[in-house]
């Protein structure tokens, strides 16, 4: 029996509990239940995509740059989420042996379109929960000796790199660094880059397709290329990459691909995928061991055997899928690009100094510049608590700003008359 501080505490929990479930709801139903016509798109793309923007939870007064860290699922991938919560929480499959847990099979359901959606067979794709995790079993994973050496750039991300470090630092491998242009001016210097630093010991390419640390879009198809003509595995780290940009990863070419579709897919945090090529699949060990392992016929799979996890994540990733096919990649990328443009050229207007690609196949929805002798930190801090603002920098002058589809060119016009206005504020205007 409960005594009183018991009843009113879970009472409070209780109710706790219908007060978030209540304004979620809410929100969520205040939102347009349905996504924009495509008739609007054709009469007026600017509208279209002010109505698409109705279906994210950013308040409307903020304007988000910094998708690249991470995006915002919309309503539709909310709601696919919460159904996925009401489907396996009843526990009431027809099979006593069955419970919805992801960890232990093959959940063809979700990895098809996800298949679809990034071009490569079924097979090929294990679900794991996010890029960080996907790049860890590929540097875990494939068979090196001590002295062997790994290539990457200079501009990975530490959930990319340090699964490298630690490999070097218990087993001797070698982990080489090639230093990026600021900016890459073309193709052609990074392929000669990569070229002049592969060694005979070289096993490993290991790059990002898009770039955190300045978004430059490297040439990945022409680096896949480069590795295999020598037998060197490729491995592409393209958390930026499912919906920022169309991909193909069969057309590609990598041997192994991984990503963090919570980003510019606004699929729900801890719902990434790891690609490895059908016949690279036997010479990739497991990473997490529990049933299945090391069952070669699972293929991929293998590689999702991770024990119990999130299926409703999954709900969320599919939807996330058939909104960017609903709304059209070709849209996307192309919105994608105007924006990151615009706001580039801003920019340079104003004397920023780029680390963004001047060749537009090598930039997409991050732009990346530097703005001395301007604080990047108290800048950044003053766009979010002054202005509503979000962006991401490093220090000591660089921004990074994020052009995801939802926002607008008057989106842009705000940040960027924020920016002259800090810019009087210190003097340098
Ligand atoms: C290129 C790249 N790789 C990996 C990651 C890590 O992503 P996650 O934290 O989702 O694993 C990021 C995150 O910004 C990234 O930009």
């Amino acid at each position: 029996m409960l005594d009183r501080r018991g009843f009113l505490s879970s009472s409070l929990a209780v109710s706790a509990g219908l007060a978030f479930r209540g304004s979620l709801w809410a929100q969520l139903e205040a939102l347009p239940s349905k996504l924009p016509e495509r008739s609007l798109y054709d009469s007026n793309e600017d509208a279209y995509w002010r109505e698409m923007r109705k279906q994210f939870l950013i308040p409307a007064e903020e304007v988000y740059l910094n998708n690249g860290t991470v995006g915002s699922s919309p309503a539709p991938v909310l709601r696919a989420v919460f159904e996925g919560y009401e489907a396996c929480e009843k526990l009431n499959e027809a099979d006593p042996e069955d419970y919805p847990i992801w960890g232990y099979a093959s959940w063809n359901q979700f990895r098809d379109p996800l298949a679809a959606f990034v071009g490569c067979d079924r097979n090929e794709i294990a679900l794991l929960r996010n890029a960080t995790e996907a790049n860890s079993y590929i540097a875990n994973g494939v068979d090196l000796k001590p002295g062997d050496e790994v290539l990457i750039t200079d501009q990975e991300h530490p959930g990319g790199e340090h699964p490298w470090d630690l490999r070097a630092k218990r087993y001797g491998i070698v982990v080489k660094k090639i230093t990026l242009p600021r900016p890459v001016d073309n193709p052609a210097q990074v392929l000669n880059l990569f070229s002049d630093a592969i060694t005979p010991r070289t096993r490993v390419l290991f790059f990002s397709h898009i770039s955190t640390f300045s978004g430059v879009v490297l040439p990945a198809k022409e680096l896949c290329a480069l590795a295999r003509s020598k037998g060197i595995l490729s491995a592409v780290d393209g958390a930026h990459v499912p919906g920022m940009m169309r991909l193909n990863l069969h057309e590609l070419g990598c041997d192994m691909y991984s990503s963090s579709p919570h980003k510019w897919l606004q699929s729900p945090k801890g719902s990434g995928f790891l690609f490895v090529r059908d016949e690279v699949i036997d010479r990739v060990w497991n990473t997490i061991a529990t049933e299945g392992w090391d069952d070669v016929k699972i293929r991929a799979e293998r590689f999702q055997r991770i024990g119990s996890s999130n299926v409703p994540a999954l709900w969320g990733l599919r939807a996330s899928i058939q909104l960017a096919n609903e709304i059209g990649m070709e849209r996307i990328e192309r919105r994608h690009r105007q924006l990151c443009d615009y706001i580039l050229a801003a920019m340079l207007k104003r004397g920023a100094v780029s680390w963004t690609s001047p060749d537009a196949t090598l930039r997409c929805a991050i732009a990346t510049v530097n703005v001395p002798p301007l604080p990047r930190m108290e800048l950044e801090e003053w766009l979010w608590k002054e202005k509503k603002i979000r962006i991401r920098g490093a220090d000591p002058h660089k921004l990074r700003l994020s052009t995801p589809y939802y926002i607008s060119r008057a989106d842009i016009d705000r940040y960027l008359e924020a920016f002259d206005e800090f810019r009087k504020k210190k003097g340098v205007a």
